[in-house]
């Protein structure tokens, strides 16, 4: 069995406690693409896990948590999570493996990140700070320093510095100060040590697994709308989040995963800059934004508000080919009188698809709406579809036909167990 949980919006939907859940019969746990910028949160047994770089699924006592070849490393952020797990007693021996070709997420990228979001004034893209951009970008431009290169050290001494001392031009250009090369060497060679236990060539293994017909469960990060093909460029992130990124990103062949799992929030949510037609601030967005905790896991900040886009969610789902639907946050819309969706865009008075729109046509359509009535009930204890409220019932089939994916997990608290499964 191989099944691919993925965001159908613009991160943030929830996708960790669904893999969370998932994971319970899952031998693989699989993160394939992004970097520390992805922050999911498992709630297990009342403790809080805002994991960056570690697959969420490491939770479940059987299941091994693979890094694959593209995702990018900082390994301070991975070292910390590593001993977090450990603090709780957990042996992470043959339970994490991670591959040498990840690329390392340097020092100098960071500032980098920082250096062009700050020069960029109005136009900022709103990104994570940690390093993303500047890190794919040297890794097309064969700048990049693999994990591999760590073990074999003479070779990443050799490279970090010619990366660093061009870099620091760079930085002093932007009037930043320099990456302090000598202090950063030692730093490193104190990561390679951490992390020598848990390098191994990821592909064997998970070939031999898929070969073996074991459970392997592929874990997105972020969300389509943020697909750097796919998403609305330059607003999206680095990497490639559809279901074609499973196979450049772990080696694994796509046409083999029977479950394609879209993660949809029952409303909109976004961090960082960029159009997001259905976004509303006022009373309504602010009870949303507290009752739902919305407030970035990586970077603490409030997300901007917006009602469910399906005519966007609709376009994450073709392009990943979803076959099922975990619809998230259905709690926090209780006690909403009036709840919107949007289902198809106008520009200029002509409809226009999602995908026929950059950011300039997304930033002007105006959201063709239909609006449900709310309900009152408190849903969190709620354990069958046919028990939720009417009016609720009614938004998630409504969401389910239009995307023409079954729903199957619909969730209704951040707990573990809070899951309607349908
Ligand atoms: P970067 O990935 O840090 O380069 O940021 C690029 C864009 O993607 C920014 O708008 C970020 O806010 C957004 N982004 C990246 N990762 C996530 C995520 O996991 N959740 C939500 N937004 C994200």
């Amino acid at each position: 069995m191989m099944q691919f949980v993925f965001g159908s919006q613009w991160g943030d939907e929830g996708k960790g406690k669904i893999v969370d859940f998932l994971a319970a019969k899952a031998d693989y746990t699989v993160r394939f693409h992004g970097g520390n910028n992805a922050g999911h949160t498992v709630i297990v047994g009342g403790k809080k896990y805002p994991f960056h770089l570690m697959p969420s699924g490491i939770l479940n006592k059987k299941t091994v948590g693979v890094i694959g070849n593209g995702v990018i490393i900082d390994p301070e952020v991975l070292i910390t999570e590593i001993k977090q797990l450990q603090a709780e007693g957990m042996d992470l021996t043959n339970k994490l493996i991670i591959s040498p070709r990840c690329h390392l997420i340097m020092p100098y990228h960071k500032a980098l990140d920082e250096a062009y979001e700050n020069a960029r004034g109005k136009n900022k893209l709103g990104t994570t700070k940690r390093g993303i951009g500047p890190t794919f970008a040297d890794k097309v431009s064969y700048n990049g320093i693999r994990l591999y290169e760590l073990f074999n050290f003479k070779y990443f001494e050799e490279k970090f510095r010619f990366q660093a001392g061009i870099k620091n031009k760079i930085l002093t250009l932007f009037k930043v100060a320099p990456i302090e090369i000598e202090r950063e060497l030692i730093k490193f060679k104190e990561y390679r040590r951490i992390l020598a236990p848990y390098v191994i060539d990821t592909f064997p293994i998970l070939s031999e697994a898929v070969a073996k017909k074991k459970h392997i469960l592929f874990e997105g990060a972020h969300g389509v709308m943020l697909d750097v093909d796919w998403g609305l460029y330059p607003y999206c992130t680095g990497s490639n989040i559809i279901t074609g990124g499973i196979n450049t990103g772990s080696g694994l062949p796509i046409n083999k995963i029977d479950k394609i799992w879209a993660v949809v929030k029952a409303y909109t949510t976004r961090v960082g800059e960029g159009p997001v037609p259905t976004e509303f601030d006022d009373e309504v967005a602010h009870t949303i934004r507290e009752q739902g905790h919305e407030y970035g896991t990586t970077t603490g900040r409030p997300r901007r508000i917006g009602w469910l886009d399906l005519e966007a969610v609709k376009f994450a789902c073709q392009i990943t080919s979803a076959n099922c639907l975990a619809i998230t946050k259905t709690d926090i819309l209780t006690g909403i009188k009036k709840i919107k969706v949007c289902i198809g865009y106008r520009l200029e008075g002509k409809k226009i698809p999602y995908s026929g729109c950059g950011y300039v046509e997304l930033a002007k359509v105006e959201p063709i709406y239909k609006t449900f009535n709310g309900w009152t009930e408190d849903i969190r204890m709620i354990a069958k579809f046919n028990k939720l409220p009417k009016n609720c019932q009614i938004y998630l089939r409504f969401i389910s036909s239009f995307l023409k994916v079954p729903v199957k997990i619909v969730s209704t608290g951040p707990e573990r167990e809070r899951n309607i499964i349908v």
